[in-house]
């Protein structure tokens, strides 16, 4: 696990420069989708470099972590028009090749089920984006999850709906109880692992994540087991890290060439 500590603005340029390296690789990338506060400064600079290089999501594929159940489709919380809002329009991204869990489905298993085959049929995510809540969560993989586990539906702890009341008129009984979510196992799956956290409330969790036991209790702590996974943390973020200098001095020393 790679730990690099910069200001946000710098972190933001460092996921953005990884994404850019894969488009610019493959135009038919496959980009994991975060939501939330954490992504959005790369989702800011992946616009720029849309509109001022010409960086193209034309033929990129993108799969969102997670989505509410229940929010009605014009929902603006709802989480496919949240990305839709913070990065697909601003990058021309063609809307059929951006998908989320569908959490208005009926059939909430078999659209669990559809939706991992979508991303194996996709050949798989190159690179996820994500966040980390105050809880340890990834997507909304809450504490008690299966280290194993694929797409389903999960309970929102009372610590991820006070955390998000501020994305629904600081009214915690607006968020939404349920959500259907990738699995820890799912996104143990994608080929590179780049988490984004900034500020003093994710401390613990960024310290669990990478200095703590691998535990359900913490699952972040499941990326410990992923062979390249990137944590991207600013000075708030990173200071309850016991190894805080090394993995400055280690990030300093690397080559530019080296990348993420
Ligand atoms: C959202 C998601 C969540 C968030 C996490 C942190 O798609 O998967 O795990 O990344 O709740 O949220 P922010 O970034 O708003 O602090």
């Amino acid at each position: 696990m790679e730990v690099v500590i910069a200001p946000a603005e710098e972190l933001a340029v460092l996921a953005a420069d990884a994404i850019e390296a894969l488009l610019r690789r493959d135009p038919a990338t496959v980009l994991g989708l975060a939501t939330g506060s954490s992504p959005l400064r790369v989702y800011d600079e992946l616009a720029r470099r849309h509109r001022e290089d010409g960086l193209s999501f034309a033929d990129a594929r993108g799969f969102m972590l997670d989505e509410y159940v229940g929010l009605d489709a014009a929902h603006p919380q709802r989480y496919r028009n949240v990305i839709e809002t913070e990065i697909a329009s601003r990058v021309e991204w063609p809307a059929d090749q951006v998908s989320g869990p569908d959490g208005l489905a009926d059939d909430i298993p078999a659209a669990c089920a559809a939706y991992e085959r979508a991303i194996a049929d996709a050949g798989g995510v190159d690179l996820q984006l994500l966040g980390i809540g105050t809880d340890g969560h990834i997507a909304f993989n809450e504490p008690g999850s299966s280290l194993a586990s694929r797409t389903r539906i999960k309970t929102l702890t009372a610590q991820t709906r006070v955390d998000n009341a501020r994305f629904f008129g600081d009214d915690v009984d607006q968020v939404p109880t349920h959500c259907l979510t990738q699995g820890l196992g799912t996104i143990m799956q994608a080929r590179h692992l780049v988490l984004l956290a900034t500020g003093r409330q994710k401390a613990e969790a960024v310290h669990q994540l990478v200095e703590g036991p691998i535990s359900a209790m913490w699952p972040g702590t499941v990326m410990q087991l992923h062979p390249h996974a990137t944590v991207l943390v600013d000075d708030a973020a990173a200071s309850r890290l016991q190894l805080g200098d090394y993995y400055r001095q280690t990030f300093a020393s690397k080559p530019d060439w080296q990348g993420l």
